[in-house]
This record gives structure tokens, sequence and C-alpha cells, in this order.
């Protein structure tokens, strides 16, 4: 059994406990709130960090999902405390989010460690919210349990399912080509999205909450339950009273977030055919609690994962049928003999015990162990002349004839030029082509935004080609698929090599081999490289100075580097 902490051990009783003026402050002041000592004499406070917003449809329902987390912690004898942080809403703010990961995971560290909580629920699904919550948490040092949003409800046009990003890609391009009417085109965007909750494809959304159950962060199967269905609600309930206890135990996921939970997640990614984005947010994930994923861990894992989960956009099906198929827990069972199965989760069960029970009762959604749709997992790690420190491609989902492709460049120096070109007949891309996209990475773009699915000439669409080779330092939506090399390292922008690519310098892809070169002499390129001039910053003040001053790079995880684990906790602050 753990040691229970004893009431005067609670961090919160630092606020509450001291007979002394500041404490009189705080106790006066939660009597204000409408609070009285039953509400958190001998209590531990939660803080429920909430990222719902009136422009994020994924987290639409924050409000009562938050309303239910409370009910457990009240239940547990815990006091809830709704904290708001910045909400970041994948479709609406620009450039992109991904520039903001990081300014939420410092207000949620920061929100935790300034304020009387003695644990936290995070309250996240759309895209980088997963990360960036759980990198402040883990920062913060503080018990906290992870409620995912769930996922949307799938989307239906006439008898077809659509799935987020995936199917407004796939039409898109069907619109340009001329297979589809614009009246079609209307009821799509009509039906493509019919409730709150996360994208319903494997994209970001749902590949960091799968990671983040696999972690041990989330209760048991918290990540597959649809975001409108009842028992999301109760899940809910359930991580508020357990966080409670947990703060009773001391249970802490920095005492069980290690190497092993890391590799274990990075299973779970490569079985379900995740999102080329979580390496990057898994790299900083683990930056956080002093653990370093290097690129190559990521394809050692992947050659060893078969690909299990036949889900959009590698695959045909969609989240909700995913959960009816069993879940993730069902997932993770049939690899269970390549997890660390001891691995601690926030229940206090391993995951092993998590899973134990666990079965598919769809075996075409989930494959069986012996029946992979691949005996790979999805993404695969480059490297090369181009890409000294890496590059990333979801081979599962592009034309296999492209996995090894040689041609010649073409080169769009930023997205400007890519707009501005894409269609004009003097550009020559053909089918052979390598489509190039410049800075596009962390600092070029800034922000590393999802352009890497390079859009394909109006001309080569109507030809009837779906997929062509594309190279960039940007990354693309989870959502994405298609021969995207992506996260190319270093970026342009810093005079990588890859920012001295030009028109007709051929470039080979090679997957098995795991090669991306650019056949141009070392001599050629050095005399390139002494004429490279860095780009003058467009903006250089507020916010994006400091991103732009600290974020690494893609294969670091493009954290700040002033928010690395140092291994010396920050001191709790004063209470004076
Ligand atoms: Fe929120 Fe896709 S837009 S998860
Ligand atoms: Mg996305």
């Amino acid at each position: 059994m753990p040691t229970r902490l004893a009431p005067e051990e609670l961090r919160s009783h630092r606020w509450f406990g001291p007979n002394d003026l500041r404490s009189f402050g705080h106790r006066s002041r939660a009597r204000q709130l409408g609070l009285g000592p039953e509400d958190w004499q001998g209590k531990p406070v939660i803080a429920i960090l909430n990222t719902w917003s009136d422009i994020n449809p994924c987290h639409l329902h924050f409000k009562v999902l938050a309303e239910n987390v409370k009910k457990g912690v009240l239940q547990a004898g815990g006091m809830p405390l709704e904290i708001p942080v910045m909400s970041l809403s994948e479709n609406f703010m620009k450039p992109t989010t991904m520039l903001y990961r990081n300014f939420l995971a410092m207000e949620a560290e920061e929100m935790l460690r300034c304020h009387p909580v003695d644990g936290a629920v995070l309250l996240g699904a759309c895209d980088k919210t997963t990360p960036a919550l759980i990198m402040g948490a883990v920062s913060a040092g503080l018990p906290f349990i992870f409620v995912p949003g769930g996922p949307m409800l799938r989307g239906q046009w006439r008898d077809q399912t659509l799935g987020s990003g995936t199917d407004a890609w796939k039409y898109w391009a069907e619109l340009r080509a001329g297979n589809i009417t614009q009246e079609d085109w209307c009821d799509i965007e009509d039906g493509i999205a019919r409730s709150h909750g996360h994208c319903m494809t494997m994209g970001t959304a749902s590949t960091m909450t799968a990671i983040t159950e696999t972690l041990g962060l989330t209760l048991p199967g918290a990540s597959s339950i649809p975001a409108s269905d009842a028992r999301h609600w109760r899940m809910a309930a359930s991580s508020g009273r357990q966080i409670v206890e947990n703060v009773w135990n001391n249970l802490n996921p920095s005492q069980f977030l290690n190497k092993a939970a890391f590799e274990n997640a990075i299973v779970a990614d490569m079985a379900v055919g995740g999102s080329t984005n979580a390496i990057v947010h898994l790299i900083a994930m683990a930056g956080r609690a002093g653990i370093k994923l290097p690129l190559e861990d990521f394809d050692t894992i992947s050659r060893k994962t078969p690909r299990l989960a036949d889900l959009r956009p590698a695959g045909r099906f969609l989240m909700e049928d995913f959960y009816f198929a069993g879940g993730l827990p069902a997932l993770l069972k049939q690899v269970e003999d390549i997890l660390a199965g001891d691995c601690m989760t926030v229940n206090g069960h391993t995951l092993s015990e998590n899973i134990a029970d666990a079965k598919i009762w769809n075996t075409e959604v989930i494959r069986t162990r012996d029946n992979p749709l691949s005996t790979e997992g999805g993404t695969a790690v480059l490297r090369g002349n181009i890409c000294p420190n890496g590059a990333v491609v979801k081979h599962s989902a592009m034309e296999q004839k492209y996995w090894t492709h040689r041609g010649p460049a073409v080169v769009f120096k930023d997205y400007e030029d890519l707009a501005a070109r894409l269609d004009d007949p003097n550009v020559p891309i053909t089918g052979d082509s390598v489509m190039v996209l410049q800075s596009a990475g962390p600092l070029g773009a800034p922000g590393m935004p999802e352009w890497g699915m390079l859009p394909l000439p109006k001309r080569l669409l109507e030809a009837g080609v779906r997929d062509l080779l594309r190279l960039s330092d940007a990354r693309m939506s989870g959502t994405s698929y298609g021969a995207c090399v992506l996260h190319i390292a270093p970026e342009s922008a810093v005079g990588g090599p890859f920012a001295l690519v030009q028109d007709g310098d051929i470039i080979a892809l090679d997957v098995p081999n795991r090669t991306l070169t650019l056949e141009v002499s070392n001599e050629e390129l050095a005399k390139r490289k002494a004429a490279w001039k860095p780009a003058a910053r467009k903006v250089d003040r507020g916010y994006l100075h400091l991103f732009l001053n600290e974020v690494t790079q893609a294969d670091e995880g493009c954290d700040f580097r002033f928010l690395h684990y140092t291994g010396t906790p920050t001191p709790e602050p004063r209470i004076h």
C-alpha cells in the first residue's frame, strides 16, 4: 500500500493552513468565492485546466466536461478549481497552432505552480493542446491526469462516410479535377463535422491522445470514447475521483514517465498508423521528463511494430469504428509482447493489468497480430546529405511506387512562391518531379506549419495524378496523406543543405533503405553554401521574438531551449 499524505502535507495547506496574515488573506478571499473551511480543510485542491473557447469546435463540450470532472473530485472529497488556459483551435489560428504549443505549455506550468493546487486534471484534445498541457504539467511536477476530449462523430455525405481533413483533401482534388460539382462540395462541407469533439481520423489529435493513454496518463480506454457518448462524461467523473486518490497516495507521473513508457508510446503510434506530428511532440514531451528520444528510436520501433488499426488517412475506418472494435486497449493487447507492460499508469495499475481483458470485436478495424495491415509501423525516419539531422515520411499513406523514386527538383523558395507558381504552365512539374518547399520550418515559416502536403498542379490532377514526391521542412496535418517527406532538419532558414537545393537537382528517395539523397557534389554544395545568406526576420517583436530566439529544430522537438529539463526542479513559490 502506498503511504498516504497527511492533510498538513498537502501543498494547498501552505496557502490555507497557517495562522498568519497571508493565510488569512487566502481564506477570506476563498470565502468571497462562496467557499468555507468545509471546502478546503484537509481536502486536495484539484485544478482543472480547461482549454475551452468559443472558437474551438473540438472543445465545445469542455464546459460540461469540466462539470463532470468537478463532480468526481467532489465525490472523492477534493475541492475542484476550474482554471481556464489558452485554447489552441487548430483550424482557426494562423499561421499555425504549432507556433503557440510552447506558449500553452508555459501557461499550464505556471498556472499550476502559482496556485494553491495539489493535483491537476488536464482537458485537451485538439492537436497541440495535448502535448502542450502534458509538457507544462510534467515541468510543474504535480500529480495529474489527462482527460482526452474524445473524437467527434463520423462525418457523412449521402452514403459515404467522411473523415476530418482526409476527405476534405480528397474531395478538393476531385473538385479541382472536375469529378464532383460545387453543389456536392457544399454538401460535404455540411456533413464533414457533425458534432463536438476532435478530428475522428487517426490525425494528430487521435494519435496524441492514444499516445497519452499509452504513457499511462489517462484512465484505461479513455482516448477512444467518442466525445458525444455518455460514457465520456462518466470517464471524466472517474478521472476526477482518481486524481484525488492520486494526490493522497502521491502517485505522480514523474515517477513513471521513463524511457520505457515513451518507447511504449512509440509502439502505439506505429501500431495505430499515427500522425507524423507525434514525433515532434513526443520528443518535446520526453524532453520535459529529462528523456532523450533520438529519431532513430522511432525508426527502430517502427520496423518491429505491425500496423493494426485500419483508420484514415492511412486506412479505411474512423475513430467511432475503432472505439466499437475495442479501442486502444484491444490494439495494445495485440502488441503486448513488444510493450514494457510493467509501466505504471494513473489508475495505480500497470499497463499490462489495464489491458488484461481487452478484446477485439471487429478484426477489420483492428487487425490481429497475425494479420497486420503491414508488418512495419506507418512512419519512417530518413537520413542523407539533404537532411543530416533527419526527415520523416508516412510511407503507409503514400502511393507505394514513390517508396523508391529519383527525379528532378522543382523548388519553391517559400509558400507565397508556391501559391503564385503552382498552376503556372511554365513551371515544369511532371509525374517524375520532386516538388520542394523551402522556408516552411520552425524558424522559416515561422512555426513549422502544416504546409508539407503541397497541393498538386491542376493540370496534373486533371490528368489523373493523385500523388507526387514532395519535400519540405514543414509538418503536415495528421489527416493528410501522400508522398510527403517532412521535418527536414536542419531547416532551410538556418542554412541547412535543404536551403541549397536548386531547380533540376536530382533527388533520390529510398524508403526501404531510409535514405534521401541530393545528387549534387560536395564541392558544388560548398560553393552554394558560401553564397547563401539568411533571410531577414519579417517580424521581431513580442512572442515571435521569443519564439525565433528560442525554438529548437524538428529533431529536437521544437521546444524552447529554456524550457528543457535541467535536473533541478523550479523552486516552489514563496507564500508571502
Ligand atoms: Fe481540432 Fe482536428 S481540428 S482535432
Ligand atoms: Mg490536425
